[in-house]
Order: structure tokens, then C-alpha cells, then sequence
């Protein structure tokens, strides 16, 4: 019955180690669940529908009272908390508004399940009772409670002596008998989605001084071992063999040596390779071109993008997919010093291409150059990116949503479905043709940055040119990978952590292409 889950990340020492939370299926009358919470969630407007009318009825007419009084209407993430006085079993009733009844997604669901677990530990309470709301699928409902209450409930503990809140112990998903096999796989699948993206955030959570390329590196050498994935890391006499030219350059600055992190998803079953690329630089200082004070503040999350592929690969023997996946995370330090590599100098990178190196600042699009060139020449049939890679994104797009760019538009539309499902905000950028001309240097073949319009598009223009024609998606990931400001917060979305994004999207996408094998279409790229 129990269905035991562990949150956090898989064991790979980067966390204390927490409590499990239990979930359990049950079929059970939402206004008879014995817990110390029960969670509903309701739409603006027609907050006396569903199980809240029953209850108000238990409860002989209390309810109605209440939410009049307290001008509660439904609005989107605002609660109404009340005790039921030994009523009805559950103790306590948390209403959580979805906004109006037209416009809620599954999002809603993922925001309330998370304001409830929150809501939860700030009391000291231990059970919860989550009936799902029967607007969506069982299945969509079933993963978006879930994944809100593991992600809601995150904290990133590790370097903190004292801990103020309680501990959420059990949850109890509320369900209908027709509707409770699928919501049991459900919890399933959402558990392992939202537990690799815990594990994404530990990683960017972590100091830059824990974080090192090398210590990156062991990291994923633990996940492999503990998964059964295979791992090859590359330190940099190798990478100078390969003629990673790109990435050296980006390394010389700094005293700790880089590291080439590959990791490889082969079920014997799959027919294809996909690639996914995660910009791993663990500090980005700016280099030589070096950032302001408030620009550097955060450049730990600058490896978010590697954090989220080396987490989506955790998953994948879990999930049992059959598709061939390649996790590709360069990892780097960007600082300046004696050996640093200085504007104006020239490199090749692994495909050949020489690039000069206008501003050390635009380092991740270095470490992408190898890393796809390398992503291309393992055989990958399509390859995706997550980096950190422009403030201009963020301007363009704000801290929320990613950037998505590509050369294949049929695989931009499958990944920007999955980011829906998944709750992840994303946003396609044109690359148009004329902003390959600003990536030209007068003397290389490239230049690795392009002046400041279009920023993230003609960084997307730069990193076009290492793949080979092979359809690309590139997902520009430097707002919502980390929560620096007030305003990009939200109920699994804690301010000053990093979010895991790209996490759920990576698996949905893959999990997508399982279920309906896509032919490789005959479509150009460039
Ligand atoms: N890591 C930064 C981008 C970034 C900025 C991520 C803010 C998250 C928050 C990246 O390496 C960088 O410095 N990009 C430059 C590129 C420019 C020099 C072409 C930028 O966006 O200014
Ligand atoms: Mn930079
Ligand atoms: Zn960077």
C-alpha cells in the first residue's frame, strides 16, 4: 500500500540525508480523511463545488460563513485556513485558490499541492490529504500534486546547523476506485521527476568552493555507479588530444583543471541517440572581462545547465525508456589570473573552427563548442542544450522562462510541448540569418561574442555552427534556472536556489519520443 519515496538527491553525498515523505493512494471520502490537513484546491468563483460543499456540510454550514467573512474568493495562490473542531476527521482545512475556472492548468495543481506542504511545515504538521480535483486526467493530476508537494517541500539544509520547520510524514492522494491505478503509476513516475530535480538544485545549490569541476565530476561518476549508467570523464591531457581548444581556453585561468563529464543511457532495445548538453562552468567570474559585484554574486548557478542533464540522466534506468541517451557536461571555472586566456586570442576549437576570443565573459558558448562538436562525432541523431548563457535572455524574456532556440523546428515544438506538460516556461526565439554576420571575426573563422542586440539569439547563431546540421534545440536557461529575485519566486520556486530547471522538461521530451517513435524528418539544417 505505502508507496515509499525519497526525496532529495540519490544518495550522492551532496545533502544530509532527509526524512522519506509517504505517499499513499487512497479512495477515501475527502471530508472523512483522517490527517492533520487537507488540502483542496479551488477555482475563483465556484469555491462550493465539489468536495468543499460536502464539507461545509459536515461542518454544518461553518464553511460558508467563514469565506464570506474572510472575502475569500479563489484567487489564484491565496489560501483560506481554518480548524474543523473535531467535526469531521480532518483536523484542519486548507483552501488554496486555482483562479478562474477557465484558465487553470495543471500548474495550478503542482502551485497549490506546494503551498500546501508549506503551509504544512510552517505548523508543525505531518499529514496531509490531497484529494485530486477531477478536471484533468487522473494521470496529469496525480504527477502535478505530487511533484508540487516534493518540490514545494524542498529546503537546501546542508550548511545550516538548525532547522526551524517541521517535517511533512505522510500524504495521502485522494482518489476515486476507477481512477486509482492510474494515479498509483502516476505517483510513481512524478516521484522520480521531481526527485532528479531536487537533486539538480543540490548541485546548483552548492558553494563554488564544494562544486569544482572535479568534485562535479565524482558526482556524476556516483550516479553512474549507483544507476547503472556508463561514465567516461576526460581531464584535460585528454581534452587536449581531442582538441578541445574551446574549453582549455576557458580553463587556463584557474588552478582547478576542468573536466569533460560524459554519461551514456543504453537500453539494448533503443534505436536512436539523443544528446543532452549541459553547460557546467562552476564559477563564472567573468575572466579578464570581468563581472561587477552584483554580476557575480550568483555565478555558482552557472553549471545549472549540467546540473540539469547529469539529473535527467539519474532518472532515465528508473524510468526504463528506450531511447539511447548521451549526457554531455563540460565543466569549468571562468577566472581571471596570469594564465587566463585574454581578449584577442585565437583558438581551435575541436571541429576546427577557429574562434577569437573577444570577451573571456562569453565562456559558456566556448565549452558548448566542444562539447556539441563532441556530441556529433559520438553519433548523437539530435542534441539539446541547457546553459546559462545570456543576461540577454533574462531581458528579453524576464527570470521565469527560458530562451528556446534551434535549427529543426519539428523538435523545438516536441520539447516546447514537453516544457508545457512539464510546467516549465519556455519561449522560441528567431534566429535569423543576418545575425550570423556578428559572430564573424576579421581574422577567425568566429568570434565569440557579437555586440548586445539579440544577445541570446546570436549566441544560439554561434553554437549552430558546432552541430553539425544535426537538428538542435538550445535552451537558453539563464533566468529560471536560479531564483535571485523576489519576483521570480513562487510556492516550489524558493528564492536564492536554484529551481532544477530543464529537469522535468529533459524527461518529459524523452519519455515522448519513447511512446511515439518520431522518423528523423528530411528536413534542412544548418
Ligand atoms: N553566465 C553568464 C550569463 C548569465 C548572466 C547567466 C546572468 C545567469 C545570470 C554568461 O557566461 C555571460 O557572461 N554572458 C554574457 C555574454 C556576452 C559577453 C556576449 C552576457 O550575457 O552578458
Ligand atoms: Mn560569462
Ligand atoms: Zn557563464
Amino acid at each position: 500500500m505505502g508507496n515509499a519515496i525519497w526525496r532529495g538527491s540519490p544518495g550522492c553525498k551532496t545533502r544530509k540525508e532527509e526524512p522519506l515523505v509517504e505517499f499513499t493512494v487512497s479512495t477515501i471520502e475527502p471530508e472523512n480523511c483522517p490527517c492533520d490537513l487537507l488540502v483542496l484546491g479551488v477555482p475563483e468563483g465556484e469555491i462550493f463545488s465539489g468536495p468543499v460543499a460536502t464539507i461545509d456540510q459536515a461542518l454544518g454550514g461553518i464553511l460558508q460563513k467563514v469565506v464570506g467573512e474572510e472575502r475569500f474568493t479563489g484567487k489564484a495562490r491565496t489560501t483560506l485556513f481554518f480548524h474543523t473542531h473535531d467535526r469531521i476527521p480532518p483536523r484542519r482545512v486548507l483552501l488554496v485558490g486555482l483562479g478562474p475556472s477557465s484558465r487553470i492548468t495543471t500548474d495550478h495543481l503542482r502551485q497549490a499541492a506546494a503551498i500546501g506542504v508549506n503551509t504544512a511545515r510552517g505548523r508543525h504538521l505531518r499529514h496531509i490529504g490531497l484529494p485530486l480535483l477531477d478536471r484533468f486526467p487522473a494521470k496529469e493530476e496525480a504527477q502535478a500534486l505530487v511533484e508540487g508537494t516534493i518540490l514545494g517541500g524542498y529546503r537546501f539544509r546542508k550548511y545550516k546547523r538548525s532547522d526551524e520547520e517541521g517535517m511533512v510524514e505522510g500524504v495521502e492522494l485522494i482518489t476515486t476506485p476507477d481512477r486509482r491505478e492510474e494515479v498509483n503509476e502516476a505517483l510513481r513516475r512524478a516521484a522520480i521527476f521531481a526527485s532528479a530535480t531536487c537533486f539538480a538544485r543540490d548541485l546548483v545549490n552548492e558553494p563554488p568552493n564544494e562544486l569544482t569541476p572535479s568534485r562535479l565530476a565524482e558526482v556524476a561518476r556516483e550516479v553512474a555507479t549507483q544507476k547503472g549508467l556508463r561514465c567516461t570523464i576526460y581531464g584535460p591531457e585528454e581534452m587536449r588530444q581531442m582538441g578541445m581548444g574551446a574549453i582549455l581556453a576557458v580553463a587556463q585561468g584557474s588552478s582547478q583543471p576542468p573536466r569533460f563529464i560524459v554519461l551514456e543511457y543504453a537500453p539494448p532495445q533503443a534505436k536512436r541517440t539523443v544528446a543532452i548538453v549541459g553547460k557546467g562552468v562552476t564559477f563564472d567570474s567573468g575572466g579578464l572581462d570581468i563581472k561587477s559585484t552584483e554580476g557575480m554574486e550568483t555565478m555558482k548557478m552557472d553549471m545549472a545547465g549540467a546540473a540539469a542533464v547529469i539529473a535527467a540522466m539519474s532518472a532515465l534506468p528508473d524510468l526504463a525508456l528506450p531511447v539511447r541517451v548521451l549526457g554531455i557536461a563540460p565543466a569549468v571555472e571562468n577566472l581571471p589570473s596570469g594564465t587566463a586566456t585574454k581578449p584577442g586570442d585565437i583558438v581551435r576549437a575541436m571541429d576546427g573552427h577557429t574562434i577569437e576570443i573577444n570577451n573571456t565573459d562569453a565562456e559558456g558558448r566556448m565549452i558548448l563548442a566542444d562539447a556539441l562538436a563532441y556530441a556529433v562525432q559520438q553519433g548523437a541523431d539530435e542534441i539539446i542544450d541547457l546553459a546559462t548563457l545570456t543576461g540577454s535572455c533574462i531581458i528579453a524574456l524576464g527570470p521565469i522562462c527560458a530562451g528556446v532556440m534551434g535549427n529543426d523546428q519539428g523538435l523545438l515544438d516536441r520539447l516546447m510541448q514537453a516544457a508545457s506538460k512539464a510546467g516549465e516556461k519556455v519561449w522560441q526565439l528567431p534566429l535569423f540569418e543576418e545575425y550570423l554576420e556578428a559572430m564573424k571575426s576579421e581574422i577567425a573563422d568566429l568570434r565569440n561574442s557579437g555586440g548586445r542586440y539579440a544577445g541570446a539569439q546570436k549566441g544560439a547563431i554561434f553554437l549552430r555552427e558546432f552541430v553539425g546540421g544535426k537538428p538542435w534545440a538550445h535552451l537558453d536557461i539563464a533566468g529560471p534556472a536560479f531564483v535571485e529575485h523576489e519576483e521570480a519566486k513562487g510556492p516550489y520556486w524558493p528564492k536564492g536556489s536554484g529551481t532544477g530547471f530543464g529537469v522535468r522538461t529533459l524527461l518529459e521530451y524523452l519519455t515522448a519520443i519513447s511512446e511515439e517513435p518520431q522518423e528523423q524528418d528530411s528536413g534542412k539544417h544548418r
